[in-house]
């Protein structure tokens, strides 16, 4: 057969996202508890193995590959790790997901390492409730990565906020016009129960994103679009700017149909799934068959009869999947 993953419901996959490290320099409300416990760093794959993971996907006809964490950027030496990903033939994007913090020491490097866009998360322009929601993070780091990205010349970076009622709801307009102001792509994502979090209760902070939009449209003309970035996000552009603003909408608008993706956790659990559990152990075919990729492959290939139709959150029951954000980066 010809090289490719396709799943059990016929859905081509195409798109890796690769969680470098569950360390993280925030602490998220929506992701993390306060006193969350790292994993021991011999359970992490290494910055070898995951090269290996990410050339064998390429070679399975994965074109495009997303870094994610935790934080990506605090985990050492990882620009060595996006300099090889970067240069592996048939990959079309290597891209990243960041909360912005470093990107002021790391944004130039980035772009040189071959990395083509970056997501950054930004739920609020308020530095007290920025704090809040991040508990640890500082707005002003934040900003001052998102200039440096844009000095660095990268493409269509886009904005991420998650909005939750009664913490950031109000903001979703000022949200647009920073993004619109700088040229700036955004999207409204809708909190997903992922480990259990003592913040708030995830079923009263539900925003949707059918609200969301009907906010914006008191300020705003939202044209509907078939854009994509290959991702869950679908795309409105505004008639007054022409930024795009963009919904990823587990709740209210299922994508599952659509999914193109899989995800290597930090531990080298490859999950098929974002809200399900079935997941292959990747590390263990990697340590049990040190510099062989073959058996990788085949590992891989094989996973796609398990990656289920799709996740089944419910925010109103007790989360089922225990894992937080951070072992993922979503
Ligand atoms: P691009 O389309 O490449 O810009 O990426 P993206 O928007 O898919 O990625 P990003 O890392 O910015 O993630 C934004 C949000 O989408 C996060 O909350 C992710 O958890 C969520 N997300 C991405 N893929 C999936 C998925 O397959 N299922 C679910 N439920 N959420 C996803
Ligand atoms: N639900 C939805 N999005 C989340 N993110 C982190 N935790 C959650 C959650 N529980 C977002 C981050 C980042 C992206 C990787 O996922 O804000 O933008
Ligand atoms: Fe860190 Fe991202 Fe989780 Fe926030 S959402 S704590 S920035 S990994």
């Amino acid at each position: 057969s010809n090289d490719i993953l396709v799943d059990n419901f016929g859905r081509r996959v195409n798109y890796v996202r690769i969680s470098v490290t569950d360390r993280c320099d925030f602490r998220c409300v929506y992701c993390m508890d306060e006193d969350m416990e790292f994993v021991p760093r011999e359970q992490l794959l290494t910055l070898e193995e995951l090269a290996t993971v990410a050339r064998a996907f390429t070679e399975l006809g994965v074109s495009k590959i997303r870094i994610t964490g935790g934080e990506p950027l605090v985990r050492r030496n990882v620009m060595q790790l996006f300099e090889q990903i970067g240069a592996l033939p048939g990959l079309g994007e290597l891209v990243m997901t960041t909360n912005g913090s470093q990107l002021p020491r790391y944004a130039e490097q980035l772009k040189a390492a071959g990395m083509k866009r970056l997501n950054i998360s930004l739920d609020s322009l308020d530095p007290e409730r920025f704090r809040r929601l991040t508990r640890v993070g500082e707005l002003d780091k934040v900003l001052a990565g998102i200039d440096a990205a844009r000095a660095a010349g990268f493409e269509r970076t886009k904005i991420n906020a998650v909005i939750l009622k009664n913490r950031n709801h109000d903001e979703v307009t000022d949200l647009v016009r920073f993004a619109s102001d700088r040229g700036m792509d955004l999207s409204f994502i809708e909190e997903m129960p992922l480990g259990a979090i003592g913040e708030h209760d995830r079923y009263e902070a539900y925003y949707s994103s059918d609200q969301i939009r009907a906010d914006l449209e008191e300020t705003f003309t939202l044209l509907p679009t078939t854009e994509t970035t290959g991702g869950p996000s679908k795309y409105f552009q505004l008639a007054e700017t022409g930024t795009r603003v963009g919904f990823i909408s587990p709740h209210s608008h299922n994508f599952c149909d659509t999914c193109n993706r899989v995800r290597l956790t930090c531990e080298g659990r490859l999950l098929l799934c974002l809200g399900q559990e079935h997941s292959v152990d990747l590390r263990r075919v990697l340590r049990a068959n040190p510099g062989d990729i073959e058996p990788v492959k085949q590992a891989i290939r094989d996973s796609m009869a398990i990656k289920p139709k799709g996740h089944d959150f419910n925010l109103q029951e007790k989360p089922v999947i225990f894992r937080h954000m951070n072992m993922t980066g979503g």
